[in-house]
């Protein structure tokens, strides 16, 4: 499963690609107004900091002006991923992209029939929203794994990108069904290296050495 954070936050995204663990970046309007950063400036700084996908978001609603912001971020860098949302247009713009060779992830996605139309569009990957989904009295896992099956039952190429996640759970449930990427916050990678007993076993082996009076060469 490949993980990707979801942030525009550079500080974050260092701290992450240092791990070796991080596979991409998915960035939305809402995250790059966070950042308070210039769009292009932010996205191309975030490109040189992973070699994965850096998903960029149009912001348009036709297709014909969506076409021109995705030449305008395409340009960016090579890693770039044009964000569309799931719209007739956005679809129309995905099946334009990825015919040229541009990776396109469909975004705000909240059904199997959805997810469906995306993959017939050609996406490289599609965004299902599982805590919004969650949030509005629906199962986001359940629509992973209806995707899952769809895409199964007809081999598609579209990766599944679960997006919205809130928690280590939704990690978990995600890997378990087979979905391809997980996009989550930073605090939400980070807890998945936490466990208590890992913390209380470091504590006990270290007071445990401590009493050998012993070191370890380092050089
Ligand atoms: C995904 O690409 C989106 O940017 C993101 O996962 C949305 O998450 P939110 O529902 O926490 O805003």
């Amino acid at each position: 499963m490949k993980f990707f954070v979801d942030t525009a936050d550079i500080a974050d995204i260092k701290e992450l690609a240092d791990t070796g663990l991080l596979d991409g970046v998915t960035t939305n309007p809402s995250l790059i107004a966070k950042s308070g950063r210039d769009f292009i400036d932010v996205t191309r700084e975030i490109c040189g900091l992973v070699d994965g996908p850096v998903s960029a978001e149009v912001v348009a609603l036709d297709h014909d002006t969506m076409m021109k912001e995705a030449e305008t971020l395409r340009k960016i860098a090579d890693n770039v991923c044009i964000k569309v949302p799931l719209t007739i247009d956005g679809l129309k713009t995905c099946k334009k992209l990825t015919s040229e060779g541009t990776m396109v992830n469909v975004t705000l996605c909240f059904s199997a029939n959805q997810a469906l139309l995306a993959a017939k569009a050609g996406a490289t990957f599609v965004s299902p929203f599982v805590g919004r989904h969650d949030d509005n009295g629906f199962d986001g896992m359940e629509l992973i794994a209806d995707i899952f099956q769809i895409y199964s039952n007809y081999g598609f190429d579209t990766e599944i990108l679960v997006a919205s996640i809130r928690n280590p759970v939704h990690v978990l449930q995600s890997a378990l069904i087979g979905a391809d990427v997980a996009t989550m916050p930073p605090s939400v990678i980070k807890g998945l290296f936490k466990h208590v007993l890992t913390e209380k076993g470091i504590e006990g082996f270290l007071a445990d050495w401590e009493k050998t009076g012993q070191s370890i060469p380092t050089s």
